[in-house]
C-alpha cells in the first residue's frame, strides 16, 4: 500500500519527456488530461501472461469496459532489469491517464515465467489483481514457435523446422525454451509463494477464442466491475477466423500477427507432446483447483 501511495504522489512528477504507453506525451495533451480530471496511476490489475495465451485479445476486450484504462504497450518493468532499475516513477510514466474510477491495467506476457516478478509485484502492491490467460500447452508451444518463425523470416534469418525443434534423439526436446513456458505448474508455484490463489484469475484462452463473452463476464466479476461488455461488442469475422471487436459503431480485428496458421506437425509427434504435458497439466489443475479441457 505504501508503494501505491508513493505512486500516487509521483503523479505530480510526470515528465513529458518520458515516453508513455497510450498516454498523452505533449505538454498540451498533459494539461488537457489534467483539466479533464485524469491522472496516471500504478496498475491495480496486471495481465501476467502467458506469452501466446491470448494476452492481446484479453486486454483489448477488457478495454471495451468504460472503467478500464489499459497501457497500450508491453511495459516489461518487473522482468527487464534495465527498466526495473528506473524505479516506480518511470513505471508510472508508462501508464495511461485515467479518471479516478477507472482501473489501470498493464499486460506483459513474460511476467508469468520470470522468477523475480511475483515478489517485485507484491512489494509494489500485495493487493494487486492478476489475470493469467492460458491455452492448451501444446497449442501454446506451436504458437510460440510460429511467432519466432515469423520474426526470423522477416529478418531473413535461418530457422529450424518445427519437428527438429520439438524432438531430439526421438524424445521430446526438454531444452526447447517454449516447452518450459508451457509447464504452467512450475511457474504457478512461484506465483503462489507471493500471492493467494484468490488474487489470480485464470482466463481460459481456448474458450476466449471460441466464445469471448462468458470469459469476459468472469473477468468482470473477478475485478468487481459492473457488467458492461455485451454480445454486441463481438462479431465473428469469417476471413480472420476469429472474433473481432465492435465498439461505438466501429469494428476492428486484432493485428495479423494474432491468429496465424501454425505449421503442420506429424500426428505421432503431436501425440507425444500431448502425452508429455498430461502430468504437468494435472499438477497445474491441483494447484488452481480447476480443470481445463486440454488434450
Ligand atoms: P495464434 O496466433 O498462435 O493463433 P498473445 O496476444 O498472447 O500473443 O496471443 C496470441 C493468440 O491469441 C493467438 O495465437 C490467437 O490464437 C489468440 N487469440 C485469442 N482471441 C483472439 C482473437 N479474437 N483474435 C486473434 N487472436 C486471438
Amino acid at each position: 500500500m505504501a508503494a501505491l501511495l508513493l505512486g500516487l504522489l509521483l503523479l505530480a512528477t510526470h515528465s513529458p519527456g518520458v515516453p508513455s504507453s497510450g498516454s498523452p506525451s505533449t505538454p498540451a495533451a498533459i494539461a488537457a488530461a489534467a483539466a479533464a480530471g485524469t491522472a496516471q496511476r500504478l496498475p491495480r490489475v496486471i495481465i501476467i501472461g502467458v506469452r501466446k495465451g491470448g494476452t492481446r485479445a484479453l486486454i483489448e476486450m477488457l478495454s471495451l469496459h468504460g472503467s478500464v484504462a489499459a497501457a497500450q504497450n508491453e511495459v516489461h518493468f518487473f522482468d527487464w532489469e534495465s527498466h526495473f532499475q528506473k524505479g516506480l516513477a518511470w513505471y508510472l510514466g508508462q501508464m495511461p491517464f485515467a479518471s479516478p474510477e477507472q482501473l489501470t491495467v498493464e499486460k506483459t506476457p513474460a511476467y508469468f515465467t520470470s522468477p523475480k516478478v511475483p515478489g517485485r509485484i507484491r512489494r509494489m502492491n500485495p493487493d494487486a489483481k492478476l489475470l493469467l490467460i492460458l491455452r492448451d500447452p501444446t497449442e501454446r508451444v506451436l504458437s510460440d514457435y510460429t511467432q519466432v518463425l515469423h520474426n526470423r523470416l522477416r529478418k531473413h534469418k535461418r530457422y529450424r523446422p518445427v519437428e527438429s525443434v520439438l524432438v531430439k534423439d526421438g524424445r521430446i526436446n526438454l531444452g526447447y525454451k517454449a516447452l518450459n513456458r508451457s509447464l504452467y505448474y512450475v511457474h504457478m508455484q512461484n506465483w503462489l509463494r507471493h500471492f493467494p490463489l484468490e488474487s489470480i484469475h485464470v482466463v481460459d484462452g481456448d474458450r476466449l477464442i471460441r466464445d469471448p463473452l462468458p470469459e469476459m463476464r468472469r473477468v468482470e466479476r473477478f475485478l468487481r466491475l459492473e457488467p458492461q461488455i455485451h454480445a454486441s461488442n463481438f462479431y465473428f469475422n469469417q476471413t480472420k477466423g476469429f472474433y473481432c471487436l465492435r465498439q461505438h459503431g466501429r469494428e476492428r480485428c486484432l493485428h495479423d500477427s494474432k491468429g496465424r496458421a501454425h505449421p503442420r506437425v506429424a500426428p505421432a509427434i503431436l501425440q507425444k507432446l500431448y502425452r508429455f504435458f498430461r502430468a504437468p497439466n494435472r499438477k497445474f489443475f491441483q494447484l488452481v483447483g480447476r480443470t481445463f479441457d486440454w488434450k
